[in-house]
């Protein structure tokens, strides 16, 4: 498209402003934005608008009344001994063994409430170490990979701004034990931010405003980048899906993968029991028919506080961004070629961009519309969908927020628990405080062992057991 033909398409569509300052730019800035103006889809920007910016019910309305409890698997007392949990696990290791399985973390997000100025997967987590969450997902994979003796490609979609700091914090750590071939990074999609009248924010005169289009973009981003590609042509049809912020997510999970190979699934998810009744989790239901995830800020308080006729929570199924996708049905919603996409949200946000003067400006309160997908939209359009219970402490605990609840405080004390709860199954009770956490900084890598199971093995292999004492680490 020629700088004419450019020029009248974002006048047709009501966002001609973008030109404002054309004159005034230099070649190569003006190539810059033209480069820019060139990947906005204005058609569904302006259905976006339409839908999201300007319409009075935004995003539209669920009928709560038809809303149901999507059904899950229960996690069995004891899954060593549970027949069907059992057999979940063997046909889940031998598709790992047969290298089916990629892991895939989206580490895309901005981060704001915890406040980090880095991408957060270099957030040092650990209670002893103080190992980033990067360098915890990369030992979960690798010891994953050495017990079942396969490779195990890891994506990482990270977005226009945090691609190269990731990227380099990987090199300065050599991967962390992990082939690098295997590790494939690749950045989300970006939309347009706009204004409360749906003009397109201009971050300097020669550079829209552009975001990062949610957790939910991984399915195109997986598609436009070729990473999916990738995962066919080393015979991958499933991909564990997490997020950056959760150190104990249980990355490679036998039992997992066999539930959803078992159920024919397209999209699989964890789910744990809501903690409390308004505890801030997304909610796995079913609507008319299909399964779904609705938003804790757009389930109405009276339906997350429901109680079945035994005073259970009827909502209880709390949605902690856990998946196996197959990698077909990422193709068939992310392909360019798809008619089945996934639905947009809006977020208000502060968006630093040019005042009616031209001059930069860095708002103090939400100035503008980001649109981002959510991967869990999915679902509904997921054959067989299948929900399994996980056991919160031993899969989520994320860091969220710089203090307080998801914090990188309370995270540690999950991770010690989850070493004190592992070392008290092989006989080693330790002192703990009122709350239940350990007296002392201990950590278990997962280089040792990433589960309970393979915990209690590896120590009963062990020929001297370790003395356990502040900052114990094994
Ligand atoms: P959050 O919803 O916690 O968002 O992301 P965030 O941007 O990381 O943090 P805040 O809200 O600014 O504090 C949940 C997961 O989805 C990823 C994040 O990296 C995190 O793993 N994510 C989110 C993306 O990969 N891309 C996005 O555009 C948004």
């Amino acid at each position: 498209m020629n700088v004419e033909e450019l020029k009248n398409s974002f006048e047709k569509a009501g966002q001609g402003h973008v030109f404002k300052y054309f004159g005034e730019l230099s070649d190569a800035e003006k190539s810059a934005l033209l480069s820019q103006l060139e990947q906005v889809d204005l058609d569904e920007l302006a259905r976006l608008d339409k839908e999201l910016v300007f319409a009075e019910n935004k995003g539209g309305a669920v009928d709560f009344s038809k809303l149901e409890p999507a059904p899950y698997m229960p996690l069995p007392a004891d899954k060593t001994a549970d027949a069907e949990w059992q057999k979940a696990k063997e046909i889940g290791e031998k598709a790992i063994r047969d290298g089916r399985l990629a892991a895939f973390v989206v580490a895309g997000g901005q981060g704001t409430r915890l406040g980090f100025n880095a991408p957060k997967g270099l957030y040092k987590v650990t209670p002893v170490k103080h190992k980033s969450l990067f360098q915890v997902f990369a030992e979960k994979i690798l010891s994953a990979s050495r017990k079942y003796g396969v490779r195990i490609p890891w994506l990482v979609m990270t977005s226009h701004i945090n691609d190269a700091p990731t990227r380099a914090f990987f090199e300065e750590n050599g991967f962390f034990g992990l082939p690098k071939d295997d590790v494939i990074f690749f950045k989300q999609g970006l939309m347009p931010a706009v204004d409360c009248n749906g003009k397109i924010l201009l971050e300097s005169k020669s550079k829209i405003a552009m975001t990062p289009d949610g957790h939910g973009g991984c399915l195109r981003g997986m598609c436009r980048s070729g990473a999916i590609a990738e995962l066919e042509k080393r015979g991958v049809d499933c991909i564990s899906y997490f997020q950056v912020d959760n150190p104990l997510v249980n990355i490679i999970d036998p039992y997992f993968l066999g539930f959803h190979i078992m159920g024919g699934s397209e999209m699989s998810s964890k789910m744990i029991p809501k903690a409390y009744e308004l505890e801030k989790v997304g909610h796995f239901c079913t609507l008319d028919g299909k399964t779904c995830v609705v938003e804790y800020s757009d389930l109405p308080a009276e339906y997350q506080k429901q109680r079945d006729e035994n005073g259970k929570l009827r909502f209880v199924a709390g949605s902690v961004a856990i998946h196996i996708l197959d990698r077909n049905f990422v193709e068939k919603l992310g392909g360019a070629n798809t008619d089945t996409k996934l639905p947009f949200h809006r977020a208000d946000k502060k968006i630093p961009c040019l005042d009616e003067n031209g001059n930069q400006t860095k708002p103090e309160k939400p100035n503008g519309i980001k649109f981002e997908m959510f991967v869990f939209d999915a679902l509904p359009m997921a054959k067989s969908p299948v929900i399994i219970e996980g056991f919160r402490g031993d899969e989520f605990s994320p860091v969220k927020n710089a203090e307080g609840l998801d914090s990188p405080a309370t995270c540690k004390n999950h991770q010690k628990q989850q070493a004190a709860r592992w070392l008290a199954k092989v006989g080693k009770k330790l002192d703990t405080d009122s709350e239940n956490v350990p007296v002392f900084d201990i950590e278990v890598s997962p280089l040792f062992a990433s589960n309970e199971e393979d915990f209690v093995a590896n120590w009963n292999e062990l020929a001297a057991k370790p003395e356990i004492g502040n900052n114990f680490y094994l």
